[in-house]
């Protein structure tokens, strides 16, 4: 029997670069091995978003494009959406009667989220709970892995805690999930800064060919480089840092290049775009091709699949409280 493994993503904006390299590549990988379930978290989205709520429709259906155009395949993986499934929802409520408030208060995404979104007000309840409702959507399906990314690692360790509390109180339903840490390949946006839609600094994994030339044109390189003739520090370039994820093989070439001022930034950056391109044109394409009804076809193939494993284990629940 194949381990299971739940993951998800918050439909709050178009997937670019770095959900490629940083999720789906590995996503897409894990498909063979194990049992894979991978889910628009669309309430999670209404944690932040609950202000303006219609667009998560909108992105819920896009994200599901953008996996199929990468390599998700609605044959090998479940792929749903969160809201579809009532049973995360009903789950979240059991664990919050005994998830203690000062696990969620510490928990250091907590503090730094309400730190930097300071337009909204995010001292809510539901806020709070996010990582309870995490929690419910691994736990549902008894998933023992966890594909994500560093900063979700404190979301998996409360999973564990509210499972190894859970199995305490009622006895034993829930596995003690672990992280799979995708090594994080960081690619920052095109000015440097950390890639963000909120920055308006981001690389589309759909963006239109003279977009990527465009865009990549306007990268931040060595400051200290004005004429081709100055020798560069590719380390502080913006540019060579997407060398380093997309193109390794010739990275010591670009180095050299570079240090010994034999090429302009001009060339370089247009060489990279050329790469950007060929990543992305097979992506954009296919996603294009992908129409809205068939997206909802795999979504509701998805939540019959989910529904029913959750349906299961929701009832073992009740039974282990209950009975
Ligand atoms: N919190 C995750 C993120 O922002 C998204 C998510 C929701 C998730 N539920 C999940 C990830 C369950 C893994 C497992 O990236
Ligand atoms: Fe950056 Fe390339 Fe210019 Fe060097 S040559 S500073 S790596 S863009």
């Amino acid at each position: 029997m194949k381990k299971r493994i739940l993951s998800g993503m918050r439909p709050t904006g178009k997937l670019h670069i770095g959900h490629l390299k940083g999720a789906l590549e590995n996503w897409v990988k894990l498909q063979d091995e194990y049992d894979c379930f991978y889910m628009i978290a669309d309430w999670h989205a209404l944690t932040t978003e609950y202000e303006s709520s219609k667009e998560i429709h909108n992105y819920s259906i896009e994200i599901v494009k953008f996996w199929i155009a990468t390599g998700i395949d609605e044959k090998k993986s479940v792929i749903f959406r969160q809201s579809d499934v009532h049973q995360h929802a009903e789950l979240h409520l059991v664990f919050s009667m005994f998830t203690p408030l000062g696990w969620l208060f510490r928990c250091p995404t907590y503090k730094e989220q309400l730190r930097e979104i300071k337009e909204r007000d995010l001292k809510t309840y539901g806020f709070l709970g996010y990582p309870v409702l995490q929690a419910a959507d691994i736990l549902i399906y008894k998933a023992e892995r966890v594909p994500v990314g560093e900063d979700q690692v404190p979301h998996i360790e409360l999973t564990r805690e509210i499972a190894r509390r859970f199995n305490y109180l009622y006895g034993k339903v829930f596995p003690e999930p672990k992280e799979i840490l995708t090594p994080s390949a960081r690619i920052p946006g095109i000015d440097g800064r950390k890639m963000s839609k909120s920055l308006n600094n981001c690389i589309y994994l759909d963006e239109e060919k003279n977009e990527i030339y465009k865009k990549v044109n306007n990268m931040i390189t060595d400051p200290q480089r004005i004429r081709k003739t100055d020798k560069g520090h590719p380390d502080i370039c913006t540019v060579f840092s997407y060398y380093k994820v997309f193109s390794p093989e010739i990275l010591d070439k670009v180095r050299n290049e570079c240090e010994n001022a034999k090429i302009g930034c001009v060339e370089c950056k247009k060489r990279l775009a050329n790469i950007l391109e060929r990543v992305i044109s097979p992506i954009r394409e296919k996603k294009n091709k992908i129409k809205d009804e068939e997206v909802i076809e795999i979504l509701k193939e998805g939540k019959k699949k989910a529904s029913k494993i959750a349906e299961e284990t929701l009832n073992e629940v009740k039974k282990a409280i209950f009975q």
